[in-house]
């Protein structure tokens, strides 16, 4: 197979596949949708090749794949991120969600004060506020350009005003932000300053577009940081539900296990494991070929966004295939937004699921072929028109 333009151009029909993102009821039966963050491309061959061959063993009892599984991750962790992780600083989650909520059980008590940069994916602010922590949002700086800088002032700030964990996205969804090495050391040494443990989720790690280039927390520090990663996002491969915590600071591992052990919580269904080690070993020829092809898009998308949406600002994008786009000059809120666009049959991800900083804003998902993007975006013109 060749994992060229033409390949990523073909998409895929994905209607009554119960698939969220095509399939969920708030949608019309026309409707395009560039919402939840899966991307509309059929995964690398090795990796649905894999999952047949397991399947024809009759069989899927309890799995003991636990260390052809850890060489897999091991190995593309050290060619892809230059990191070193060793197999003893490795728990399977099913779901990097899953990771921040264990951390935050572990990490803090009933009460406590949880900091996070806002905007946000939402399920940062869920795990804290299901866990019944306070929630404390730091919000990014916003450039004349539409960017985000991190907001080093405001996240010590909460550290002095005790806030006991703090949660990072790196690289950033929805602001489509690859932190600086520099800012990420910045941050890594205030949480030191403080004594508060930083868990970091690099679930989009794979998606910088160069000339950025990702920096993991654990290039910076081992001690008191958790980093969460999974083959879901980078391979397309989300609901098989499997993902990885590392942890190189043994007293904060063990708590983490703790968490996990209480909560029950074990991972590693035969199939996703199949699916995990084929993408990680085998992947990386699908997953150059769809930078190259998410690289174009998120030029293309830039430019579209100047040409049919003259008020709007999309922030520049440095990592992720998601789109943050600023409709405020439109003067509209995000559920005003979402019924036009309703109407006019495209579906975005709207900027309040991200905080309250997203208001008048909307996440474009740009994982698709570049004409959905286009007619996506032709229909949300259509529906400011209006
Ligand atoms: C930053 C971030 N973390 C976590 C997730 C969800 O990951 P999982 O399905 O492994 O819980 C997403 C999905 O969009 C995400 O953008």
């Amino acid at each position: 197979m060749k994992y060229d333009r033409a390949f990523f151009d073909r998409g895929l029909e994905r209607r009554n596949t119960g698939c969220e993102k095509w399939d969920a009821d708030f949608l019309n039966e026309d409707t395009l949708p560039l919402w939840v963050a899966d991307m509309d491309f059929a995964c690398a061959e090795g990796i649905q090749r894999a999952m047949l061959e397991r399947a024809q063993h009759p069989c899927y009892g309890y799995n003991t794949d636990e260390k052809a599984y850890s060489d897999a991750f091991i190995g593309y962790m050290e060619r892809h991120h230059r990191l070193k992780i060793r197999e003893e600083e490795m728990l399977r989650l099913p779901c990097v969600v899953t990771g921040l909520k264990t951390c935050v059980q572990a990490f803090s008590e009933k009460g406590d004060q949880v900091a996070i940069f806002t905007p946000c994916y939402g399920p940062f602010a869920m795990s804290v506020n299901c866990n019944e922590r306070e929630l404390v949002s730091v919000p990014l700086i916003e450039r004349e350009d539409g960017g985000y800088d991190m907001n080093l002032a405001g996240m010590e700030k909460a550290l002095q005003d005790g806030a006991k964990l703090v949660l990072l996205c790196n690289p950033h969804n929805p602001a489509s932000r690859c932190w600086k090495k520099e800012e990420i050391a910045a941050l890594a040494a205030l949480c030191e300053k403080y004594s508060v443990v930083l868990v970091s989720d690099e679930i989009h790690a794979d998606f910088v577009y160069q000339p950025d280039a990702f920096t993991s927390i654990l290039h910076v520090k081992e001690k008191n940081v958790v980093a969460l990663f999974a083959a879901s996002k980078t391979f397309n491969v989300a609901g098989l539900q499997q993902a990885q915590l590392v942890c190189k600071d043994e007293a904060l591992r063990k708590k983490t296990e703790n968490v996990l052990n209480r909560n029950g919580v074990t991972s590693g269904n035969t199939m996703a494991l199949a699916a995990t080690m084929a993408a990680y070993n085998e992947g990386d020829e699908w997953l150059q070929g769809l930078m190259a092809y998410l690289d174009e898009n998120r030029k293309l998308l830039d430019k579209w966004v100047k040409e049919y949406l003259p008020k709007a600002r999309l922030a520049p994008i440095s990592a992720t295939y998601l789109g943050w786009i600023d409709l405020r000059a439109y003067g509209k809120t995000c559920d005003e937004l979402a019924e036009m666009f309703k109407k006019q049959g495209v579906a975005l991800t709207g900027g309040t699921f991200f905080g309250t900083e997203g208001e008048g804003f909307m996440r474009i998902n740009f994982g698709c072929p570049s004409a959905w993007v286009l007619e996506g975006i032709k229909r949300m013109a259509k529906a400011l028109e209006e």
